[in-house]
């Protein structure tokens, strides 16, 4: 189903979206299938990509997430990073595959990454849809990558311009400007 809407143009449709979902699957599976991993989704943007790659994971796993800010309504970073939500399950001793809808300055993952390590996982890799390497600030270790994307604002498959369009199958960019009913 493709979402038609003045302002947004489509640039992953579904279709790749889970062939791509799939392939990160097949990677994982054949690193992770006796080694019952935590599954970390950093929200909101990753809940699609995650609900979508454990449905294709045949052993067992867990689930948790972690809440961090780098945006704020609008389309800019607001450049710290503050972890509002802790996992649940302790990390200290599991193999973590931490998952994250797309990587841009690099300033949530890079932050999350840290983060969980000083919780002493037994491993820690980082699972990430897409990439946007041409706004990088802070280095980031990919260890299973989706797609790299262009310079443009994305929305779609979990990601949003101030909560809308995480609901859209496809990944659109999103032309006109995001707005934002927050408060200045
Ligand atoms: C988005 C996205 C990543 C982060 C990437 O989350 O889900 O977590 O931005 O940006 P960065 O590389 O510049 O840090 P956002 O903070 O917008 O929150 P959300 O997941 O709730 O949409």
């Amino acid at each position: 189903m493709t979402f038609t809407q003045p302002g947004l143009q489509l640039i992953i449709p579904e279709t790749e979206i889970a062939a791509t979902v799939s392939r990160l699957a097949s990677e994982i599976r054949r690193a992770y299938a006796s080694k019952n991993p935590l599954f970390i989704g950093i929200l909101k943007g990753s809940f699609v990509f995650l609900a979508d790659l454990i449905r294709l994971l045949d052993f067992p796993l867990e689930i948790d997430f972690i809440v961090a800010c780098s945006y704020g309504k609008g389309m800019e970073s607001c450049g710290e990073v503050k972890v509002l939500y802790e996992p649940r399950l302790p990390v200290k001793g599991r193999n973590v595959v931490v998952i994250e809808d797309i990587v841009d300055t690099g300033l949530t993952t890079a932050a999350v990454v840290e983060h969980l390590k000083k919780q002493n996982p037994a491993s820690l890799k980082l699972c990430v849809l897409l990439d946007k390497p041409a706004r990088r600030r802070m280095p980031v270790k990919i260890d299973y990558l989706g797609l790299t994307v262009p310079n443009k604002f994305l929305v779609g498959y979990g990601l949003d311009c101030d909560e809308k369009y995480r609901n859209l199958p496809d990944v659109y960019v999103l032309e006109a400007e995001c707005q934002t009913n927050s408060p200045t």
